[in-house]
């Protein structure tokens, strides 16, 4: 062995012992921030079976109601019962950092749940969102739209390490006010940033 590759072997012992004593540096190589994150290009996303199926995910996730909602014209494709976009919560197509982001939600699954009290699937959660966000019906394991949600899912976590903590992850938590709620004021908020929409 010549020399470099002896230290290039010790360091490697030493990286390994790192990781297994939990040492920070070994944690801190699994934080990845997304408000500094650039996801992938969907442009660059290839014609092959997975390509597809990515941009198949990207489709349902921005287009929901007219992909698999009440406007499509075949009824065994209305899985979802509003005509919301999963992009209205999870905003520009699940990659805005603080508005629950699906960037690098790969690696965070399977994962115990306090509220279930278990073990849920990337799968079972998006589930949630379609018989709850989506006021709709679970889509079949087998399917090519869960299949296309959890492709889209895995491209955008592209580069991000498994069980990786994200900052960036979620919502933002909101200040408590010290006073007591005050409904007049909230119904001008609402007419002012929520309501100019409608
Ligand atoms: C009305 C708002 C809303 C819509 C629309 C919505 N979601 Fe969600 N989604 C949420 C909320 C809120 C959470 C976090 C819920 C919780 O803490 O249990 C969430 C969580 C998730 C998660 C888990 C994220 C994580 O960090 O653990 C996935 C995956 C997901 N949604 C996928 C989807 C998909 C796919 C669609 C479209 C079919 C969709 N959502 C539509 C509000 C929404």
């Amino acid at each position: 062995m010549k020399r470099s590759s002896y230290s290039l072997f010790a360091a490697m012992l030493v990286a390994a012992a790192l990781i297994k004593a939990g040492h920070p540096l070994a944690r801190d190589l699994a934080t990845v921030d997304l408000t500094q994150w650039s996801p992938p290009d969907l442009a660059a996303v290839g014609d092959d079976p997975f390509g597809k199926l990515v941009k198949y995910g990207h489709a349902l996730m921005t287009n929901t109601a007219n992909e698999i909602g009440p406007t499509v014209a075949d009824p065994q494709k209305r899985f979802s019962g509003n005509n919301l976009a999963c992009q209205n919560c999870h905003l520009q197509a699940g990659t805005q950092p603080y508005a629950m982001p699906l960037t690098g939600i790969w690696g965070q699954f399977p994962q115990y749940r306090g509220r279930e009290g278990g073990v849920a699937t990337l799968e079972d959660r998006i589930n949630g969102c379609m018989q709850r966000s989506m006021n709709g019906r679970p889509l079949p394991l087998e399917s090519p739209e869960m299949k296309a949600f959890t492709a889209y899912m895995r491209w955008l976590s592209t580069g991000i390490p498994t069980g990786a903590s994200l900052i960036g992850a979620g919502t933002l938590r909101l200040k408590e006010p010290t006073r007591a709620a005050d409904p007049s004021r909230g119904a001008a908020v609402y007419a002012n940033v929520c309501g100019v929409w409608n």
